[in-house]
């Protein structure tokens, strides 16, 4: 890497570090998080891809156990949280996290499933109008669901799928080729389903700019948030995409496998033309145990529910979610931006060729994510680290990603993580 100029904000040493935590207003969120203790000494930076358990998790699972073991299914009514109606706890720290009104949001399912579900409601292709426009390489069940519903509606992805490609020697894409592309195919695309944040290179995109620019040219547009969310500050209702959805696991830290998001813009909050795959937990709660043979859609994005959730599951969210709020989103992107800009400033300090940041340096382009590629050393070097107690992870082929996740990581840690990453790569 070229050696750039020392930003004032930032300095070389330990001390810069440990001075850095004692200033920030949000340290005392790190101790109620369960940082992982093997191997001792460790560094986790791995918040992109499974966030750390909430201290407080275990007292919210076990209040429903409890509650579950004392009433079995009188819980549904008279649980402290009845688990009937337990989802709606979620929903106003949910709109909040997303900037959405709550009419908008949903926790259900999980990621896939979701994006199913919006698709089979939003993804409407005409002879005329067929094309899905994706990222290249955008995450692999995003491509077989978009490639799918493509199939399933009788087109070919050959020529119904268009993939935003980088130009020949770069690896970011370009907001002009993206908005070019709307501009002059904006009548062939049925949908625009972008990532906020690209899983691999951690380039986050334009969203209020592509859905403008999208409606402007009568496509529908869907995001994939699930490396945005809780990463980086979101307005989805002033943006206006048509849907968008993530999941709880990455940086909102539900867990394995947790129930994830769903976002319908309110415009179509009461379109019951829309086709769309029911169950029923998306009928009328009034009405819902009558048993009726006839689905109602309930408004906004509960209407799309299929399934009562897991109340576990919705738990250990819940206890992320009372962290989030209680910290503000506006706070944690502040801190992140610092932390992932000290990240880069220490790296940018070694001067060996053998590696570089994939991720756009402008704060605006990118959240706590850095893909750092190193094409040399390949995954043997995501074990090295490993090793000595660094937990990132490796993309194939050559990508090594972080991420300091500023509600339970630390200047320390990035100090850290860069000693022993620049001890390693030489
Ligand atoms: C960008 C992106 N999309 C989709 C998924 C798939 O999520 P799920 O297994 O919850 O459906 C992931 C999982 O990591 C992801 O990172």
């Amino acid at each position: 890497m070229t050696k750039i100029e020392l930003q004032p904000e930032f300095q070389l040493g330990e001390d810069f570090a440990i001075e850095m935590d004692h200033r920030d207003p949000l340290k005392g969120y790190r101790s109620r998080f369960l940082l992982p203790k093997t191997p001792a000494d460790s560094v986790y930076l791995c918040g992109h891809s499974l966030g750390l358990q909430p201290e407080s998790a275990a007292i919210y699972v076990a209040q429903e156990l409890k509650d579950w073991a004392e009433l079995g299914v009188e819980g549904h009514f008279h649980a402290k949280n009845p688990w009937m109606p337990y989802h709606r706890l979620l929903t106003e720290q949910t709109a909040e996290l997303v900037g959405a009104k709550p009419l908008e949001v949903v926790v259900m399912n999980s990621l896939t499933v979701n994006l199913h579900l919006m698709m089979v409601s939003f993804y409407r292709p005409t002879k005329e109008r067929h094309k899905i426009v994706v990222e290249r390489g955008a995450f692999p069940s995003d491509q077989y669901a978009v490639q799918s519903q493509i199939r399933f509606h009788g087109f070919d992805p050959v020529t119904s799928l268009i993939e935003l490609t980088p130009r020949p020697g770069e690896s970011l894409l370009r907001d002009e080729d993206i908005e070019l592309l709307i501009e002059r195919q904006g009548d062939e695309i049925a949908l625009i389903m972008l990532g906020g944040v690209n899983y691999a290179t951690g380039q986050a995109f334009d969203m209020a700019r592509i859905t403008c620019l999208g409606h402007e040219r009568g496509c529908v547009v869907g995001f994939d948030l699930a490396h945005a969310a809780g990463n980086l500050v979101l307005k989805l209702h002033e943006w206006g995409p048509d849907f968008a959805v993530w999941c709880s696991y990455k940086y909102l830290n539900g867990g394995p496998g947790c129930v994830a998001g769903c976002f319908v813009h309110e415009r179509h909050a009461r379109s019951w033309e829309l086709p769309r795959f029911a169950g029923w937990w998306g009928h009328d709660e009034e009405s819902r145990f009558e048993m009726g043979p006839d689905f109602r859609a309930m408004s906004g994005a509960d209407g799309w529910q299929l399934s009562n959730p897991s109340i576990v599951s919705l738990a250990v969210l819940r206890a992320s979610m009372d962290v989030f709020h209680e910290a503000g989103m506006e706070s944690l992107r502040a801190k992140s931006v610092s932390l992932t800009g000290y990240l880069e400033f220490l790296l940018n300090q070694n001067e060996s060729r053998s590696f570089s940041i994939v991720t756009p340096h402008e704060k605006e382009r990118r959240g706590a994510q850095l893909s750092i590629r190193v094409p040399e050393h390949g995954r043997a070097l995501c074990e090295r680290l490993a090793h000595q107690g660094i937990i990132g992870d490796w993309r194939e082929p050559d990508t090594f990603r972080v991420a300091p996740v500023p509600l339970y990581n630390s200047y320390l840690d990035v100090f850290r993580f860069v000693q022993r990453f620049s001890a390693t790569i030489g």
